[in-house]
């Protein structure tokens, strides 16, 4: 394939002049390209050979794979993106992701687009509990001066961070002890939604009524958690597969649960090998209850702590 010029691809007939899709300048509406964006987004269509161009291009930003059944799942995605952009073709956003200097700026509104913002208080509970009954009492009984660093990977809207830290209190260990609650996101505006610790009644669905009563207040439809907790989670945005991620792998413990699904092979052996590189000893990772990692890895083993498996450091 070979890219089209970069000068000609700016005087297309749909493209408009690159800068409109920066994120200085408000979202095109969508009446400019003549459509609504639903009717534009049914007929974009996006071809084999432009699937298989993002597609490949966004796993090796990303480490997301879309498989080839997925290719409706991608143009939904990124379709409204296409048209806030001004272009009426994939392959002009391809362009521009691969070759633009404005990409810099769009990647983050593709892992906006991209996010699956599933999560909420105490899922996989029983890990949270290995960490704090088992891991936390270990590394104090070794280190007691060192602060011990939690990281949330995947933390989108930040209900992960929070059950840990909520039940790193109800133990006692937030007061007895120096401890550090990482948490960060790829998507830029799923890292603004967990800063504002405002959460609907779908989130608390598994949190136990007692400890919703104590941590959360209840603004209208929303729940607020509360702000001391809030205050003890560092957010950041940060992308598994950038470097940028290589200070945040120096926790002691790890969360990077239910995203590997999204990944490829190839994609998650890069993030272990960052992982087992850089995680402070004796490094613990949680991933999600059905994400085995025994085919991608030997350079960490398998744990059971409590009704918890854990990945250790080899
Ligand atoms: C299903 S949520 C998991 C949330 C939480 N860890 C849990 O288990 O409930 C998956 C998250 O992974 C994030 N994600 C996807 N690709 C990523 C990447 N390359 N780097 C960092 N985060 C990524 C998404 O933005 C999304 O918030």
């Amino acid at each position: 394939m070979i890219p089209r010029p970069l000068q000609n691809r700016s005087q297309t007939r749909h493209s408009p002049p690159r800068p409109e899709c920066s994120s200085a300048v408000p979202p095109l509406s969508s009446d400019r390209l003549g459509c609504s964006i639903t009717s534009c987004t049914d007929t974009l269509g996006l071809s084999i050979h432009a699937f298989a161009l993002l597609r490949d291009l966004i796993h090796e930003r990303t480490g997301i794979m879309f498989d080839d059944d997925k290719r409706d799942i991608l143009a939904d995605k990124l379709s409204t993106r296409v048209i806030e952009c001004g272009f009426s073709s994939f392959m002009d956003y391809y362009y521009l992701l691969k070759y633009d200097p404005a990409a810099k700026d769009e990647w983050p509104k593709v892992m906006d687009a991209l996010a699956v913002p599933e999560t909420y208080f105490w899922r996989e509970v029983d890990q949270i509990r290995a960490l704090v009954d088992h891991v936390v009492p270990e590394h104090f009984k070794n280190s007691p001066a060192t602060t011990f660093k939690i990281w949330s990977a995947a933390c989108c809207t930040g209900e992960e961070p929070l059950s840990i830290l909520i039940m790193l209190n109800e133990s006692g260990w937030l007061e007895r002890a120096p401890i550090q609650v990482y948490a960060s996101d790829a998507s830029p505006a799923l890292v603004a939604r967990a800063k504002t610790g405002s959460y609907r009644e779908r989130s608390l669905r598994a949190l136990p009524p007692e400890l919703r009563e104590k941590y959360f207040t209840k603004h209208g439809d929303l729940w607020q958690v509360s702000p001391d907790l809030l205050a003890r989670v560092k957010f950041a945005t940060a992308n598994l597969l950038d470097p940028e991620v290589e200070n945040l792998a120096t926790a002691h413990a790890i969360f990077c649960r239910n995203v590997f699904i999204y990944f490829s092979p190839q994609a998650i052996r890069k993030v272990l090998n960052v992982f087992h590189a850089r995680m402070s000893p004796p490094g613990y990772l949680f991933v999600g209850v059905s994400e085995s990692l025994l085919r991608f890895t030997d350079s960490f083993r398998l744990l059971e702590l409590g009704d918890a498996f854990v990945y250790t450091k080899c």
